[in-house]
């Protein structure tokens, strides 16, 4: 599947960027929540994705990049949020975060930074729809995918294999049409993608290209 991320589209004709995602073959909207403080960069946050929510005709895959995000989990949930995922680093309580997203009616997403291990997810596999696996630190657009990324990958896929094989591996961070074929043979099931598909000469071709590489 291909999340195309909106941090990468035209914000000042973000409805003509959704239009064309919703007439696309990506699966997904794939929305950066970023606070200056977890990642030093801020991107957008509630009312923005009310206002996606309006246009979208795909899921709404949300990427919390936020200190503390326990405390806005029914705010983006009320925003139209159908997939949230949490970073691992943020969550002291995680176990219980993952149950108030599912409470609430959203899919549940851990995300982890490329420093940490994907083995501490061992003991909450059980728990998750989705495990977010950043390929470049997150914060940032358009940055340099890290290769050791691949070997994570294939980590992570034998876990999920083996202890959760209905939760789905998301990677996200310097997609491209290179990175994005090894990804899927190491085993992703979902792939982010920023600026190769928005600075592309046509995002709809990218999509599909990425959708079949
Ligand atoms: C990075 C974000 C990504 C970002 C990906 O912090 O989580 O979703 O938009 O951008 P590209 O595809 O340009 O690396
Ligand atoms: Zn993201």
């Amino acid at each position: 599947m291909i999340a195309p991320s909106l941090l990468a589209a035209d914000f000042t004709r973000l409805g003509d960027d959704i239009q064309m995602i919703n007439r696309s073959e990506a699966d997904w909207i794939h929305c950066d929540i970023m606070d200056g403080h977890f990642v030093p960069n801020i991107s957008f946050g509630l009312p923005v994705v009310e206002q996606i929510k309006k246009k979208a005709e795909k899921p709404l895959d949300v990427h919390l990049m936020i200190s503390d995000p326990d405390r806005y989990l029914e705010r983006f949930k009320d925003a139209g949020a159908d997939i949230l995922t949490v970073h691992y680093e943020t969550c002291p309580h995680l176990h219980r975060t993952i149950g108030a997203i599912r409470e609430l009616g959203m899919k549940a997403g851990v995300a982890i930074n490329p420093h940490t291990p994907v083995q501490m997810l061992i003991d909450i596999m059980h728990d998750l729809d989705m495990i977010l696996l950043m390929t470049v630190n997150p914060g940032f657009g358009g940055q340099k995918f890290i290769p050791g990324s691949y070997k994570r990958l294939v980590t992570l896929r034998q876990m999920v294999n083996t202890l959760n094989h209905n939760a789905l591996i998301e990677v996200d961070g310097g997609v491209n049409l290179e990175t994005g074929r090894q990804l899927f043979m190491a085993g992703a099931d979902i792939l982010v993608a920023g600026n190769f598909v928005f600075n592309s000469e046509d995002p709809t071709a990218t999509i599909k290209a990425l959708k079949n590489c």
